[in-house]
């Protein structure tokens, strides 16, 4: 049975039950999390509850849970729910006001949600066996602050849509200078003779824990060269091999984009040893 949580109770999901006005549901305002679980360990949890903390500073959500509070709702999900491989879900909605009206309202409690979702067990890395994704390339019409991981997704929704309309499992987007933000639910790398290549933090992408761990990871090893700067749909089109990532799906490799080969087709080497590097340190984290 899927066990939720909400506003200080755990129930089934069908009994759940939020007003109609509560401003997640009006007006998407609120911030989530989803943070990967391994047999109930967390990957990247204060990592994940710092952004989180950011967020609900950024908006204005006054909510001040500390980390060891979220871990304990977190281990009492897991509990509830078990499994080997899951995502639990953090959403808090800036709550439910009398009526429906855009200025923040004062004196409401927030609304916190959270459940837990079945992800992949991730497999051992190997290029010879793992499949692809195809993207498709779209410029990125979303808002102007994809940096807060806001549950108002409908840009994300729409661009994801529009791969799925492609047959592709992702999209690649990018701005009206032609250069790369990220996907509709995942950051973006490329890689040219043997460097990792990722874009920029700023305005425009979220800043991914599976990113930030990565990074690291590869840094700490030093023999995968990793450069954070602007990288341009030309590059993408000519790169050896293209990522994405997310908590969900780890590290995963695009061989297609916009129907053509990236590089040769295959899934890459340098996929497999960063891919095998994350596996091995992620629970460092
Ligand atoms: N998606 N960029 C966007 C727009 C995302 O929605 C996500 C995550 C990422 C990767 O972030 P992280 O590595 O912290 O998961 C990048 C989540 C999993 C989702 O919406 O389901």
């Amino acid at each position: 049975m899927n066990i939720v949580y909400l506003n200080g109770e755990f129930m089934p999901v069908s009994q759940a039950k939020i007003s109609p006005l509560d401003r997640g549901f009006l007006f998407g305002d609120g911030i989530y999390e989803v943070i990967p679980s391994y047999a109930g360990k967390m990957i990247g949890f204060i990592a994940h509850i710092d952004r989180m903390i950011n967020g609900l500073a950024e908006i204005g959500i006054n909510f001040n849970w500390d980390h060891a509070k979220w871990r304990e709702l977190c281990d009492q999900l897991y509990q509830q729910n078990g499994g080997q491989a899951l995502g639990i879900y953090l959403h808090i909605s800036r709550g439910a006001d009398n009526k429906r009206f855009h200025a923040y309202p004062e004196n409401v409690e927030p609304t916190v949600f959270a459940m837990t979702f079945e992800i992949p067990i991730p497999e051992k890395p190997n290029k010879m066996t793992r499949k692809g994704y195809a993207l498709k390339s779209i410029e990125d019409l979303r808002w102007q602050r994809c940096h807060i991981k806001s549950t108002a997704l409908l840009g994300n929704v729409m661009h994801f849509q529009q791969g799925v309309e492609a047959n592709c499992q992702e999209v690649l987007l990018y701005n009206d200078n032609q250069e790369l933000t990220e996907a509709s639910s995942s950051n973006i790398y490329i890689i040219k003779n043997g460097v990792v290549i990722t874009p920029l933090l700023d305005h425009q992408i979220l800043p991914g824990i599976t990113r930030k761990l990565l990074l690291d990871i590869l840094r700490k090893d030093g023999s995968i060269v990793v450069e954070e700067r602007v990288v341009t749909l030309k590059e993408a089109k000519s790169a050896d091999e293209i990522w994405i990532s997310s908590s969900s799906k780890e590290i995963a490799p695009v061989t297609i984009l916009d129907g053509k080969k990236v590089g040769d087709g295959q899934v890459g080497a340098v996929w497999e040893k960063a891919a095998e590097l994350y596996t091995k340190n992620k629970f460092n984290y």
